[in-house]
Order: C-alpha cells, then structure tokens, then sequence
C-alpha cells in the first residue's frame, strides 16, 4: 500500500512484516558501527496538529537513521493561523515534492482524507479517537519481544477506552493476531457500541485482570472529553489505578505498559512504571523508533518498485 493510515486494512502477514522488520532494526539501532540507508534521497515533513513528545521525535529519529531529510513544521507557526485550511495545507507542502508526511491531527478522519489529496506516502501519526497505527505496532513488538508470541495471549487494556486512539488501533492488532482483549474502565469511559469490538468488558480491576498476560494502561485524555463527564482523580486511581497490589491480580510475569504521556498517580502508580521488573514502558518507547523505521522503509520499497524504469 501506498499509506499507513490504520490498522484496519493490515492482515496478520503485513503487521508480521513491519514487525520481523522493526526486530532487526531494534539491532541495528544497539549497534553504533552499523548504518541504514533505506530512505536515503528522500525527504521526510513531520505535520503535527496536536502536541508530541515520543511519536514525533521517534519518526524524526526514524528518518534520519534511514538516511532522509528530515522537517518538522511548526504547525502553530504555520498559515493555518491565517485562515488556510488543513487540505491546502498539505497540498502546498506536497508540492515542494515530499516522498512522507507523516501526520498527527485532532479530528478523526481528517490524515485519511489528506491521504487523499497528496501524491506523496502518507503515515498517519494519530487521528482524533480513530487510529495511532505505529503505536500499535510498536506495542505489539514489545508484546512479542517479552512473550514469544502474540497469539493466544490474554491483554487487558485499562481506562479511559472511549477516547483513546491506542486502544482502539490495539484491540484491532491483537484480535487479527488471535489474542484476546478486555476493557476494564467505568460505564462512562466506554465507546459506543463497544458489543461490536470483541472484547471482552468489565467495570471491577479484580475481575478484569484475573490470569491475564499483558496489562496496558491509559492516560485519562481530558482534551477530548468535550465537558462531559470527568472522574476526580483520587477516587479514579483508588478504582482503576494500577499499583502492585492490583497488578497481583494478573499473571505471575504480567507484564505492564504504557503508551505515554502518562500521568503517575492518577492511572499507574510511579513505583510500578518505574519497576523494571514489571514495566516495559522504556521497551515501548524504544520499540517506537524501530516500528518506524521499519514501517516508512517498507513504504519506500512499495513506491520504488512502482516506479517505471526510465
Ligand atoms: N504515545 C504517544 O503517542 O505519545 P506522544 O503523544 O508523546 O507522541
């Protein structure tokens, strides 16, 4: 394909690939004497609508270990502020003849339908409450690095589901690699329509995390909650903060993750982030660089093999 827009079309031999890939580039990333040059000659603009720390810097880094120009526009900076829309936007940057846009945005749908006015690739980097691919990616690298597999794994996702990208990028990876997932989060931080995920739902942390393998944490996301309904933060961590007395609930060597930003002491207490026993919040982190290098390498050899010969 010519676009990472979202999980959704990726079947399991496509997110094998990216993730076979990622592997050998999380080697290559530890080793200092060794070097890439998939995306030598190409050049790369990282579009963010929506604040970043570990995507954006992660596909900068990503692009510059592969050898491309890297630019990061300043969106808040940009003619956006003038009045110019996000599709001229892009238009106008694509025809300074970019090979990848990758692209964060706040409204759901609005990467895909850039997608469809450029002629460049196009990564999306996290659209509204609708996909954050890579994130999921790089979880499931992370998942498969630390269990061997990713089948036949039970993987609770915790918090706050209904407005989380993660969430809903993970629970389509981790069905279409045969693992399966529970929801545990109050009634209110549930999706619409949630009978239709397959997943399994609880409301009680006991119950949810019973036997389960990987645990994964969610930020309370207050930028999309739109004046709805905002749990307090001290009764929100008694019910669905993490701790090791909850985490005892889950397997034995259950491990815990993280996408970040995360906020310690309101989802997961910073004892057990920080416990490298348990967490593999680093490891995600780590895994983000090689997932993106592995995902814009087998972009650019999808479009250099559509190139005509000269
Ligand atoms: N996980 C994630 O998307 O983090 P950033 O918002 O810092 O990019």
């Amino acid at each position: 394909d010519r676009h990472l827009l979202g999980i959704e079309p990726l079947g399991p031999a496509a997110i094998t690939e990216i993730l076979d890939r990622a592997d050998r580039y999380v080697a290559l990333n530890r080793d200092p004497g060794r070097h890439a040059d998939a995306l030598a000659g190409a050049t790369l603009i990282n579009m963010f609508f929506e604040s970043s720390t570990r995507t954006q810097a992660s596909f900068e880094l990503a692009g510059k270990r592969l050898g491309a120009d890297v630019m990061n526009m300043a969106m808040q900076a940009s003619s956006l502020s003038k009045g110019e829309t996000l599709i001229d936007t892009a238009t106008t940057l694509n025809a300074m003849g970019p090979d990848l846009l990758v692209v964060r945005h706040p409204h759901s749908g609005a990467v895909n339908l850039l997608a469809e006015k450029v002629t460049c690739a196009v990564l999306n980097a996290g659209d509204g409450r609708h996909e954050h691919p890579t994130q999921a990616l790089l979880d499931a690298l992370t998942i498969r690095r630390a269990k061997g597999r990713l089948h036949r794994l039970s993987v609770a996702i915790c918090g706050d589901i209904a407005h989380s990208r993660v969430a809903r990028s993970n629970i389509l990876l981790l069905n279409r690699m045969e693992s399966r997932v529970r929801l545990i989060a109050p009634p209110t931080l549930l999706p619409k329509g949630i009978e239709g995920f397959g997943v399994e739902v609880f409301e009680d942390m006991e119950e949810g995390l019973r036997d389960v393998d990987v645990v994964m944490m969610l930020r309370l996301q207050r930028e999309r909650m739109d004046g709805g309904f905002v749990p307090s933060e001290r009764e929100y961590y008694h019910r669905y903060g993490l701790d090791h007395d909850k985490l005892a609930f889950a397997k034995p060597d259950a491990i815990v993750m993280h996408p970040g930003p995360m906020n310690r002491g309101v989802e997961i207490d910073g004892t057990l982030a920080d416990d490298i026993n348990r967490s593999v919040i680093r490891e995600q982190v780590e895994m983000g660089v090689a997932v993106r290098m592995a995902a814009m390498d087998l972009l650019a050899r999808n479009w250099r093999a559509a190139e005509v010969p000269a």
